[in-house]
């Protein structure tokens, strides 16, 4: 538990056991499930945490509250991260009441059983007061499910945001960020918005002109730490990434089954690196040294302009671990970039005919036919230096 305000405590948990965010994304630096309390002449916890961590998130709560009753759980969000012990506060505060809106009520129904007369809808700028200081709600539609809200807590200057402004990494016992927090979680906050809301960047754009209108000097999101001194530089990035800029330099994303692909992918890293363009590399199963994978290569995927890709053919298809990434982008609506395939072949090529394809369906500026080569890979067969110039 940390304090925040004379009013506000941070009451969230780190999890540095799970190994997969959703089942799918990495997570070699944790994660952080937060919720919070306000503590007025009523008492309001935002949002619980991911099951399992009862015992340290009670603790939490009724260190903030000095053991008094809660009479509100705002529920921001849905998402089990979030809502997994709702029925356990519910069963600890008999009397708590849980405000939501009308698109959350049937998710806490079929989630959690939760009776309608325990539940007050709230709406588009509806506010609840607890005595010296008020909730006010507004909706912020999929960022990250249809029933997001955030909740603005105006004497505070202070906004609960769900997911929005989230990012993957355990947080400090401080919570609070100092000066180079930003830095610190940077490539994290892009890894996390690219893998989980990299969809929805036209609602974040919504919901971005939406938070625009409030006074927010604290911004206490569902993930990661609070940010107070780096608001400017949150907020930039969320702006930045909705929008799908990029800054100059290649996401190098390839699968490679007996390692001529992967030495291909490595000769070019070698080639952007002798005339200084930025780039990460990535293999797709996780197989090299970040072992990031699909959620590495999306984070730089979102990151850099040039998007270079390798698949050597494969039942005369894609590589599998590739065909998810490129279909990854494409569910992430990922615009505007240049790209490039390669990869190697036995007897017939066709993993680089059918990745400039996708790319071409994606909107993608295509820079060449690509490089697709026979059996084993060799300098003399795949002149990178020639594919890194024209990067
Ligand atoms: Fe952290 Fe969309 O839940």
């Amino acid at each position: 538990m940390k304090q925040l305000s004379d009013r506000i405590y941070y009451v969230g948990v780190n999890d540095e056991e799970k190994t997969l965010f959703e089942g799918l994304w990495p997570l070699p630096c944790g994660v952080s499930y937060n919720s919070y309390v306000v503590v007025d002449e009523k008492v309001a916890l935002i949002d619980t945490v991911e099951g399992g961590f009862e015992e340290e998130f009670l603790e939490n709560v009724e260190a903030a509250t000095g053991g008094r009753d809660v009479d509100y759980l705002v529920v921001n969000h849905m998402e089990p991260d979030h809502s997994s012990l709702i029925s356990y506060m519910m069963a600890k505060y008999p009397s708590m009441r849980i405000l939501a809106n009308a698109k959350t009520l049937p998710m806490l129904k079929g989630y959690y059983k939760v009776s309608e007369d325990r539940v007050m809808i709230v709406g588009e700028g509806e506010s609840v007061g607890l005595g010296s200081c008020t909730l006010r709600f507004h909706m912020i539609p999929m960022v990250h499910w249809p029933e997001t809200m955030v909740t603005w807590v105006e004497e505070e200057k202070t906004v609960f945001s769900g997911d929005a402004f989230g990012t993957f990494g355990a947080i400090s016992e401080n919570v609070v960020d100092e000066d180079d927090t930003f830095e610190e979680y940077r490539d994290e906050m892009i890894r996390y918005y690219s893998n989980i809301v990299g969809k929805y960047g036209n609602p974040v754009q919504t919901a971005l002109k939406k938070l625009s209108a409030l006074q927010i000097e604290r911004i206490c999101s569902t993930h990661g730490p609070v940010w107070e001194k780096n608001i400017h530089a949150v907020v930039g990035l969320y702006d930045r990434l909705s929008r799908y800029e990029v800054e100059r330099g290649v996401c190098i994303a390839y699968g490679s089954m007996y390692g001529n692909t992967a030495s291909a992918a490595q000769a070019l890293a070698e080639e952007l690196d002798a005339i200084g363009i930025p780039y990460a590399i990535h293999d797709l199963a996780g197989n090299n040294e970040e072992g990031l994978g699909v959620s590495g290569a999306l984070r730089d995927a979102f990151k850099y302009d040039t998007i270079v890709v390798g698949s050597p053919t494969y039942n005369n298809s894609i590589y599998p671990p590739v065909e998810t990434f490129m279909k990854a982008l494409s569910a992430r609506l990922v615009k505007g970039r240049r790209f490039y395939a390669f990869g190697s072949y036995t007897w017939a090529g066709a993993s680089v005919r059918l990745l400039n394809e996708l790319a071409s369906g994606m909107g993608f500026e295509l820079l060449g036919e690509g490089m697709s080569f026979a059996q084993a890979y060799s300098p003399e067969k795949c002149d990178m230096a020639q594919v890194a110039r024209m990067i």
